[in-house]
């Protein structure tokens, strides 16, 4: 059932030590926004979750002197999108995040930093002094014109994807997303990802997973899904338990009869055919989405 209670975060079994970091005095979530951008009353929209009782770090873009900050989120962004060739121009991260949206994510002491997370942000001895964060995550909002209040999910990364998995904070992307959208109060929101990205298995578990594009010729990589989520933080505790068998989903969606083949073009534009038909509204079981491989055939579900 939807709005159900959310699950504490540390009573999760599934997700138990490989959370711990979370606990860490060093590591806070952190909001760059602009002074007129800033949220109300952070989390008044979703009650009952306990999961960011740290104090979030402020810091204003507008400022000059948060520069460093902002070179940092860039750098860190221009690593992990580089190799795929949408590393964000820095004009882009102004006008199109910093002025109408909302910068979100998690930052450490730069003092703290482990040798391993300095070599994979580049950050060196110099200037390094105790009230220096560095940021380890990155999720971007932006509010869309929709009267409806939906936002839009514009970018998303973590320093994970630089890292062995050893010196990886585990669930550091899935959270960034889940703290920005719960601080924001987004109720609901859109995005844009590549079919066989490890960010779907993310992306699906924030509330029911509408897909909107299942193939896209007017982005640069056609093979980008848009899709639609209305926010629902009871589904999010499920990000972390792959056995897990909630299928509260399965209560309110069955299968279409048909699956989609991330990896085939043409599987692809037949669900993109569909769509344009208005077929749909058509998603995707986030579960699924951890228990199969990237590549895999998933199934799309509609409404019962
Ligand atoms: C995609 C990205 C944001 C995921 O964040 P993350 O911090 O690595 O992921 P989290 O720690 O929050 O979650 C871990 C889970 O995500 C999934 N996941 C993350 N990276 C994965 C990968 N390379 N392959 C398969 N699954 C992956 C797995 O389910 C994993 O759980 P597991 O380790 O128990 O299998 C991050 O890898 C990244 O920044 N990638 C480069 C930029 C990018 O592609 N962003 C997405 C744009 S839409």
């Amino acid at each position: 059932m939807p709005n159900q209670k959310p699950t504490s975060l540390f009573n999760n079994k599934a997700a138990g030590e490989r959370l711990s970091w979370m606990r860490d005095p060093n590591i806070r979530p952190y909001v760059f926004v602009r002074p007129e951008n800033r949220i109300q009353k952070p989390g008044s929209q979703h009650p009952g979750l306990d999961w960011f009782p740290h104090q979030v770090l402020y810091k204003n873009p507008l400022e000059m002197d948060e520069v460093k900050f902002a070179d940092r989120i860039l750098g860190l962004e221009t690593k992990a999108f580089g190799p795929s060739g949408m590393a964000m121009p820095r004009w882009v991260f102004y006008d199109c995040a910093i002025v109408p949206g909302f910068v979100a994510g998690f930052a450490q002491r730069t003092n703290s930093l482990s040798p391993a997370v300095r070599l994979a942000l580049g950050v060196d001895d110099e200037n390094v002094n105790d009230d220096d964060w560095t940021p380890l995550s990155l999720f971007i909002i932006i509010p869309t014109m929709s009267l409806g209040g939906e936002w839009v999910a514009h970018n998303l990364c973590s320093v994970n994807s630089l890292l062995a998995k050893e010196e990886q904070f585990y669930g550091i992307g899935f959270l960034s997303k889940a703290f920005g959208l719960w601080y924001a109060n987004v109720r609901t929101c859109c995005g844009m990802t590549q079919w066989t990205s490890p960010a779907v298995r993310l992306h699906a578990h924030y509330g029911d997973f509408e897909v909107l594009t299942a193939f896209t010729p007017v982005h640069s990589y056609s093979r980008t899904l848009t899709y639609r989520v209305n926010v629902d933080v009871s589904h999010w505790a499920s990000f972390f338990d792959k056995q897990s068998k909630e299928s509260s989903f399965l209560t309110r969606y069955k299968p279409a009869g048909f699956e989609v083949n991330p990896t085939d073009e043409e599987s692809l534009i037949s669900f993109q055919r569909r769509l344009e038909r208005r077929e749909g509204p058509y998603f995707l079981h986030g579960n699924e989405t951890l228990a199969k491989a990237l590549t895999d055939p998933l199934t799309i579900y509609s409404r019962k």
